[in-house]
């Protein structure tokens, strides 16, 4: 579904990204782990078009994306969520759904579509696959750092994604909803069908619901493979595991 092949990108002189390379399968759910500064919210903001890669390419479906600009990519399925969240604090939970919706709804361009209905029953659908549908009517910026960040999905899902990329999607979070985040993240692979691709720093997290392990250091791709073969591969042991 994504081919990331000899991705570079370069602020001024430093390359954050160098010829990082990366597959998505359809379906998979897919982890970018790496140290502080490795690259991987630059590799993020170049596959979703916030940045522009300086050589590489970027296949989704087939289709060369690296030049598109971010709203065509979106259009063409993939959406994100930040490492710092990002939500209408001053709007509802249900008001900050609702306006990816609309929004999604009106780029798919059905004009016939009644607006009248404002997406409510599309937008109560989401917050319930979130679990925030009880908090609909809450003020966003008043809810909890772990509910905002799951807020950030549910935005990200009124865009109907085939790929959606979590930034750090459970950094900051109590242990509880860090568990119930990953259920989240499991419950949207497997009851839609989602394509997830997301970086963390958790290894337990990673271990626990990724299927591919993508390991970045200085901006470059060491290897990318299944649970076992990440884990028992000797550089990624060194540069990231800790030796163990
Ligand atoms: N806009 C920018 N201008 C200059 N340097 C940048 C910019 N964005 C990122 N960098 C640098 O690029 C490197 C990679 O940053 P990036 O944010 O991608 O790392 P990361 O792997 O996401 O780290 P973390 O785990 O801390 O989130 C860092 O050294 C960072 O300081
Ligand atoms: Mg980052």
């Amino acid at each position: 579904m994504l081919q990331v092949e000899g991705v570079t990108k370069s602020f001024d002189d430093f390359m954050a990204v160098n010829g990082a390379n990366l597959t998505v399968n359809q379906g998979e759910i897919v982890a970018v782990i790496g140290p502080n500064g490795a690259g991987k919210t630059t590799l993020f903001n170049l596959i979703t078009g916030a940045l522009k890669r300086d050589k590489g390419r970027i296949l989704f479906k087939g289709e060369d994306i690296s030049e598109l600009p971010p709203y065509e990519i979106c259009k063409k399925g993939i959406t994100r969520s930040y490492q710092i969240v990002n939500i209408f604090p001053r709007l509802t939970v249900f008001e900050n759904v609702q306006v990816a919706v609309l929004s999604y709804q009106r780029r798919s361009s059905n004009l016939f579509r009644p607006a009248q209905s404002f997406a409510v029953k599309e937008t109560r659908s989401i917050l319930e696959s979130v679990g925030l549908l009880n908090k609909e009517k809450n003020i966003a910026g008043s809810l909890s750092h772990g509910d905002q960040k799951i807020l950030e999905i549910a935005i990200a899902l009124g865009n109907e994604p085939e790929l959606l990329i979590l930034d750090e999607p459970t950094a900051g979070m109590s242990p509880e909803e860090t568990q119930a985040t990953i259920d989240l993240i499991k419950r949207l692979a497997t009851g839609r069908g989602l394509t997830i691709l997301f970086c963390e720093h958790d290894m337990d997290i990673v271990f626990s619901i990724a299927q591919s392990i993508m390991v970045m250091r200085h901006g470059e791709t060491i290897i990318q493979g299944g649970l076992e073969e990440v884990r028992s591969n000797k550089e990624v042991q060194e540069a990231y595991l800790g030796g163990d």
